[in-house]
This record gives C-alpha cells, sequence and structure tokens, in this order.
C-alpha cells in the first residue's frame, strides 16, 4: 500500500489513503478512525508521520479529534456557488439546514471612513451596524458585520429579532430595498483571537475573510458587510468558461 521509495512523502501517502477512505464512505461521517498508533503499524512508519497527517487533515477540516477519545471523521463542507446573490438563510435552508445567528451587537452608529467609502456617504452619516454569528443547525459557520445606511430602514432593529429572522428577507420585504448585485472579495487568514473565541475555532483553523458591497439596480450601495467564514466548513466555488 505505501511505497518507501516513492517521490511523494509517507505522510502524503497516509493523508491520501484516508482522503480515499473518507470520499469513499469507508471511513463514514462522525465515525472514528484507525487510532495514531494502528496506523502506525499498518503503514510501517513511526507515529510522528501519522501525527503530521493527521493534524495536515484536520486543519483543512475532514477529520476532527476529540480529547481522549479518538479521530472522526467532520461532515461535508458546505458549498456556496459564487455566482448568485444569496443570503446566509437562503443559502442553509436550501441544504436543509436552519439558519439561526446570536446577535453580538446591534445598534445605529455614525459611520467611519471605511463603512462611509464602501456605502458611498459621508463619514459621520448614521449606519445600522448588526454583528452575528451565523449557525447552521447550531453550529458557528460565520461571523458578520453588516452595514446599512439607517435612512434606508429606519427602525429596523427595533422591530426584528435578527437572531431568528433574516437580514435580506426584512430589507426586500418591508423596506422594498431591491438587492440585485453585489462586489465581493474573498481573503485567507488564520483564526485571529476574536474569530477563535466566538466561532469555537482553534488557533490554526483556516478563516475566509470576505468583504461585500451589495447593490440596488440603481448602482447605489445598500450593505456593506465583512465575514469571516470558517475554511474547515465552508468552501465556495464557480463555474468557469472559456472567453470566445
Ligand atoms: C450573506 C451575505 C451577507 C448578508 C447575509 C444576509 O451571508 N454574505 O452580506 O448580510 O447573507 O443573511 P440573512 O438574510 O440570512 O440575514
Amino acid at each position: 500500500m505505501k511505497k518507501h521509495d516513492s517521490p511523494v512523502p509517507l505522510y502524503v501517502q497516509i493523508k491520501d489513503y484516508i482522503r480515499l477512505n473518507i470520499q469513499n464512505g469507508i471511513y463514514a461521517v462522525n465515525e472514528r478512525i484507525p487510532s495514531e498508533r494502528q496506523l502506525a503499524e499498518q503503514f510501517g512508519v513511526n507515529r510522528l508521520t501519522v501525527s503530521k497527517a493527521l493534524s495536515e487533515l484536520t486543519q483543512e477540516g475532514l477529520i476532527y479529534s476529540s480529547v481522549g477519545k479518538g479521530t472522526y471523521v467532520s461532515p461535508a463542507k458546505i458549498d456556496q456557488a459564487l455566482q448568485s446573490l444569496t443570503s446566509f438563510t437562503e443559502e442553509m435552508t436550501s441544504r436543509g439546514k436552519k439558519a439561526s445567528s446570536s446577535v453580538l451587537y446591534s445598534g445605529v452608529e455614525p459611520a467611519n471612513e471605511e463603512v462611509a467609502k464602501a456605502l458611498s456617504i459621508l463619514p459621520g452619516v448614521e449606519v445600522v451596524v448588526l454583528h452575528r454569528v451565523r449557525m447552521a443547525d447550531s453550529m458557528p459557520i460565520a461571523l458578520e458585520k453588516s452595514h446599512i445606511l439607517y435612512a434606508l430602514c429606519p427602525g429596523i432593529l427595533e422591530n426584528h429579532d435578527f437572531s431568528r429572522e433574516s437580514l435580506y428577507n426584512v430589507l426586500r420585504k418591508e423596506y422594498h430595498l431591491r438587492l440585485t448585485h453585489a462586489h465581493q472579495a474573498i481573503e485567507a487568514h488564520t483564526a485571529g483571537e476574536d474569530e477563535r473565541e466566538v466561532l469555537d475555532a482553534g488557533p490554526c483553523t483556516p478563516i475566509l475573510r470576505i468583504t461585500r458591497v451589495t447593490y440596488n439596480d440603481n448602482e447605489q450601495p445598500i450593505e456593506y458587510v465583512r465575514s469571516s467564514y470558517r475554511g474547515d466548513r465552508y468552501k465556495f466555488y464557480t463555474v468557469l468558461r472559456q472567453i470566445d
């Protein structure tokens, strides 16, 4: 099975073997995989080599360990297509998951330089700030801080409970705002202290930091949001076509 004379390092061969067993369902979701000792024996390598393979697979989000209990197969990542403008609630609902949020902060504040620039307003103009941990079936997935021009949605915070309601739904249905398109940038980081705490993440957990400005059909910016998605639980994909 393992090849000591292969140019592929042994720990990579072990990673590939475990990954293949997960893909083929031989190791099922939330089931325990063989221990470090068993794998070391099976491959005829030392435990450090196995430990390196397991630690990289953990960082990639394929497996997780439970202290003193062993290593288990993670549920598949949630994947989101990048072509459509959807809300977190819509994304989760379409996968049969229940979206919910924990509201860390909500209030009306004067826009700082960064927010003002993104929303094409002057600094100091009032904006609604909504800072939420987003959850799928109660599992923390992302941290999102949204900013919306207050004049577009007066009373929004008093009249809605954003621990269970969808922001986009309220903006569309109650304030008749047409959210038609967005500009979005995605960057990779490791989890910072604030993200670790609220997302229940470890120091090496990969984080996808996203900034999005959502516009209406008059090119007016409606929402500026900064998000941190757990890279071990979420992935984005896109369809690419050749340009004629
Ligand atoms: C996505 C977007 C955010 C937006 C949110 C609204 O997560 N990245 O920019 O604020 O959806 O979600 P919901 O309507 O579920 O509150």
